[in-house]
């Protein structure tokens, strides 16, 4: 359709304005030739612009042709729907605008933050699938994530990938594409049975050989069927105290892998991983990869507090956990807390976020506004960001028969030691303690943790000095 001066006398002639825009917009990026004055229609790399608007009025696409033998000498066509030519757009017209489609010589741009390919995504509820299903699709993929389906006709590349399965086509990645993962969404959205599923994909394709998982959930029942899989590297945290412990066993274990890779000049645990493959030695192990995922972060690092040893655990094994096989991924209600921007927000790489009451919080896990536009009970809808501020619309696959998973994975069933207690919990097991001995072994167990015998007074007795150093050396030395 070729825009005539009797279209715009036709009533087409608000979209002239626009039209100006998005030709000055290319102008500016050097795409056509900047020619203000020559009314859009005429300019010479578009033969047509069409706006395409919705029932109420809004424009819900711009669809343009191109004569390629008019385009600026150098300019490829592909650049007019380039990352950077949207985004420009984007700015100049003052709204989102995503690229549908970039075939032949017409070109679409859609206008505002959901893309419509969001209303062809199964229903909620419509793909579940129990651990053996999961297992026989994501066959031949080691530590493929289970993300989503994805809307018909939609492909994916880079980090994530898509695969046939039936009738849906699943988008699937893997632990080291995935990174840190930020995952958002309000009560009831579907974020816990988003994990779920993320962790049923893991152990269908993973061994305890390959993965380890560190849970934390205080809400105590939502992980709790994973408490003994094999792949644990700790027990559960299911109360405050216990979250310490937890993020202290991950950050040993960093610890432990960047005292091997700097030993073996290595420069990521895969580089050591192909070492041991290549020449095999008797004391070493291939190092797994380690997963900590945190069901409800905003609470968490709030019960921490930003100036606790645990907090700045968190914060350390974000920054450098990933090169060294550790990621985190932390389940938010609402990302508006202060919480995430401390805690090195930018080191997530991926994100996700499923409906949210407000613009801001959507901004606040995408860096974009739009899972405020999901619609309201949709459960298990959620945005994927793709790299350039693109959004992505899937849909959740359910796990059906989360107790099964128990006969199709190993277990281990003996008492788990933690390696480590909270020097901040001191008070409390002192308090605890049944007895005087018991008394002195936590004392004792907190100087060999590293903490001072000042710390310890002021701990414990409220203050240091004086009586309180004579209360501490009379339980340390009782019993002998
Ligand atoms: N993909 C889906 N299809 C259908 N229903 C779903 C889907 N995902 C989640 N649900 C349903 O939505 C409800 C809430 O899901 P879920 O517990 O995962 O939410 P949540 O975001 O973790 O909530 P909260 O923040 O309160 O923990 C559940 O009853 C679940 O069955
Ligand atoms: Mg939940």
């Amino acid at each position: 359709m070729t825009l005539t001066k009797e279209m715009e006398a036709s009533g087409i002639a608000v979209s002239h304005a626009i039209g100006q825009k998005i030709m000055l917009a290319f102008a500016d990026l050097g795409l056509t030739e900047d020619m203000p004055d020559t009314p859009f229609c005429v300019a010479p790399t578009f033969e047509t612009i069409e706006i395409v608007r919705g029932d109420n009025g809004s424009i819900e696409y711009i669809l343009f042709t191109i004569d390629m033998s008019k385009l600026p000498t150098g300019v490829v066509a592909t650049r007019l729907t380039s990352r950077r030519a949207v985004h420009h757009i984007s700015g100049v017209l003052g709204k989102q605008a995503t690229v549908l489609n970039t075939t032949g010589v017409t070109y679409a741009i859609a206008m505002g933050n959901v893309p419509p390919a969001m209303q062809r995504l199964p229903e909620p509820g419509a793909t579940t699938m129990n651990f053996v299903d999961i297992r026989r699709n994501l066959d031949g993929n080691d530590n493929a994530i289970l993300v989503g389906t994805l809307p018909e006709g939609i492909t994916v590349g880079g980090r994530f990938r898509s695969i046939d399965c039936g009738n849906v086509r699943l988008a699937i990645s893997n632990l080291s594409s995935m990174g840190h993962c930020l995952i958002g969404g309000m009560t009831q959205s579907g974020k816990t049975t988003w994990l779920h599923t993320a962790i049923a994909s893991l152990l269908a394709t993973s061994t305890p050989e390959t993965l380890w998982l560190a849970l934390i959930d205080l809400k105590v029942v939502e992980m709790s069927m994973w408490a003994k899989v094999e792949n644990m590297l700790c027990p559960i945290a299911t109360e405050e105290k216990d979250v310490f412990r937890v993020l202290k066993c991950c950050d040993d274990e960093m610890a432990r892998r960047q005292e091997l890779l700097l030993r073996y000049r290595c420069r990521s645990i895969k580089d050591f991983n192909d070492m041991l493959a290549y020449d095999p030695q008797d004391d070493l192990q291939p190092i797994p990869y380690l997963l900590l995922i945190i069901d409800e972060l905003a609470d968490i690092a709030l019960a921490l507090g930003k100036t606790s040893k645990a907090y700045a655990m968190l914060v350390r094994l974000c920054q450098k956990g990933a090169s060294m096989g550790v990621y985190v991924w932390g389940a938010l209600q609402n990302p508006l807390t202060e919480v995430i921007g401390t805690l090195a927000r930018g080191q997530f790489q991926t994100r996700i976020c499923f409906r949210v009451e407000e613009r801001g919080q959507s901004q606040a896990t995408l860096n974009i506004s739009g899972a405020e536009k999901i619609p309201v009970g949709v459960r298990g809808r959620f945005l994927l960001k793709l790299p350039g501020n693109r959004l992505l619309p899937l849909q959740s696959v359910m796990l059906a028969g989360l107790r099964d998973c128990a006969l199709d994975l190993s277990f281990y069933d003996d008492d788990f030691v933690w390696p480590c207690n909270d020097p901040n919990d001191i008070v409390q097991q002192f308090n605890d303690a049944s007895d005087i001995a018991e008394q002195r072994e936590i004392l004792q167990a907190a100087l060999r943790d590293g903490m001072t015998k000042k710390d310890i007074q002021q701990r414990i007795w409220g203050y240091s000095g004086g009586t309180a150093y004579d209360n501490l050396q009379a339980v340390l030395s009782s019993g002998g």
